[in-house]
């Protein structure tokens, strides 16, 4: 390869500094280096670095405050770390602290140490082309887009610029609706690898062998069914995000499969004793609370590490309603535009009520009764007739839906399941989140009672039309 990038190799073991830069050199990059991070800093302020490959653990100034200040200092340079063997809580902060990536030492193969190094490169050159690009495009999911002024948003917004550009898994938890796909989004869209694809997989959709082949694909023949050969999601991914929603659903099969993927960065197609290769940055969701399900023995310890290593937490709308105001402003004329119509906001005491409302669908619930409200004014403003009853009838969920004495606990259940999914206009995931149950149990529960179907369509158009989207999108 025909490269003279510059790279800084940074250890304070003599044997692996120069063991790294033996395999750096055979490469054909320019390798110099530095014994510690003060020696570091030295270099970078003498000449052009392209990567920094460093140690954590140092005498002086370490890894971590070499990271820091060279971020400062030199924003366009990628920092990966060299980790010991076990000490991924470190890795962990780096990661929450920008650095691009990390390798384990030791056990890291030169192929690993090789192709890490090549991707840095590579999206280090897409990203320069991105600040260029990025003043002219006004992009749809940058997350300038995103509205929030409450001091939790504001700290959601600055994590997602310190880790959008690494590679580092990230957990977005929050309740239904908080916007943990539009975060999932603004990281995709912030970082070098806008320019590959965005996919999105549910994992409640599907049933656990259909899962499987959605996640890694099939050959021709795998299994009944598999007329031709398929790439999953990963491979449709590569070199840009793959979103995991839902991630607590997924079949414990599964997770064995996804914690290797997450490892190795490898897998193979079912049906297929070929292993593939890919680059690609996860962000998984979830509404439900990992740990406990780890504690109840429903999701792998190892790979809720795997997956928490950046964890956002999206506030409910409830705790934030300083941003109320705003949403509305927002939808107001994002409802405006597509319908035709001139609304200019919403009356003093409508926005009295939508203060006072607490959002158990959080913003999502904010922003389809906005939509509805904006399509039925008749005036130029929103006034509290414009929105459904429910938010105006005083405290939430006093209504009884109907439960008498006399009545099992099995018909009280399922009038609650029935009322609370109407109430979310059939949305599962939503209605499962505020019953507090999964959407598997929910699922479950609908066929018991025969209400499958209903449900079932409207969910499935969604999914279908984002795919389609999705393909459009990486045409
Ligand atoms: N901060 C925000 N500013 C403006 N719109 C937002 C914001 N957060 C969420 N939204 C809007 O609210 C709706 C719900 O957001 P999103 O789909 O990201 O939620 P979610 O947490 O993934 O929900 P679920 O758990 O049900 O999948 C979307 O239409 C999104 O555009
Ligand atoms: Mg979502």
């Amino acid at each position: 390869m025909a490269t003279s990038k510059h790279i800084l190799v940074v250890d304070d073991d003599s044997y692996v500094r120069e063991s790294t830069e033996e395999i750096l050199r055979r490469k054909g990059y320019d390798v110099d280096t530095a014994a510690d991070g003060k020696g570091a800093l030295a270099k970078l302020d003498e000449a052009d670095y392209d990567l920094i490959l460093s140690d954590i653990k140092m005498p002086g100034m370490d890894g971590i405050q070499l990271l820091e200040t060279a971020h400062g200092k030199y924003p366009d340079v990628h920092i990966i770390m060299m980790t010991a063997f076990g000490s991924v809580d470190t890795a962990v902060e780096a990661m929450q602290k920008g650095a691009y990536d990390y390798i384990q030492k030791g056990s890291a193969d030169p192929s690993e140490i090789e192709l890490v190094v090549e991707r840095a490169l590579e999206s280090r050159g897409d990203k320069r082309e991105i600040k260029r690009l990025h003043s002219e495009l006004q992009d749809k999911y940058s997350f300038n887009n995103m509205i929030g002024k409450a001091h939790s948003m504001e700290q959601v917004f600055d994590l997602i610029d310190t880790v959008a550009d690494s590679r580092a898994t990230v957990l977005v938890t929050g309740e239904s609706g908080t916007g943990k796909e539009l975060v999932a989004r603004a990281l995709h869209y912030n970082s070098a690898r806008r320019t590959a694809p965005f996919i999105r997989l549910n994992c409640a959709a599907l049933p656990k062998d259909l899962m499987e082949s959605e996640l890694f694909g099939h050959e021709k023949g795998a299994f009944t069914g598999a007329i031709k050969q398929t790439r999953g999601r990963f491979e449709m991914a590569n070199g840009g995000t793959l979103l995991l929603d839902e991630i607590s659903e997924i079949d414990p099969s599964l997770q064995a499969k996804l914690l290797r993927v997450l490892q190795e960065r490898e897998f193979e197609r079912i049906g297929s004793t070929q292993t593939i290769k890919v680059d690609v940055r996860i962000v998984a969701t979830t509404n439900r609370d990992l740990q406990k399900e780890v504690e109840a023995g429903n999701f792998r310890e190892d790979l809720y590490y795997r997956l928490n290593v950046i964890e956002m937490g999206l506030p409910p709308l409830r705790e934030r309603k300083e941003d109320i105001p705003a949403l509305v402003q927002n939808f107001v004329a994002k409802y405006n535009d597509e319908n035709g119509k001139s609304v200019t906001g919403v009356a003093d005491d409508t926005l009295d009520t939508l203060m006072q409302y607490d959002w158990p669908g959080n913003i999502r619930e904010l922003e389809n009764y906005t939509e509805r409200a904006v399509v039925v004014a008749q005036g130029d403003t929103l006034t509290p007739d414009d929105y459904p009853q429910r938010l105006t009838s005083g405290p939430q969920g006093r209504d009884d839906g109907g439960i008498h004495v006399g009545m099992t606990v099995h018909e009280m259940e399922r009038r609650l399941i029935m009322k609370t999914l109407e109430s979310c206009k059939g949305n599962r995931t939503e209605a499962a989140s505020m019953l507090g149950i999964s959407t598997r149990t929910l699922r479950n529960k609908l066929h018991e009672y025969g209400a499958m179907k209903a449900f079932k369509e409207s969910d499935e158009n969604l999914d279908h039309q984002e795919e389609k989207v999705l393909v459009a999108a990486m045409a």
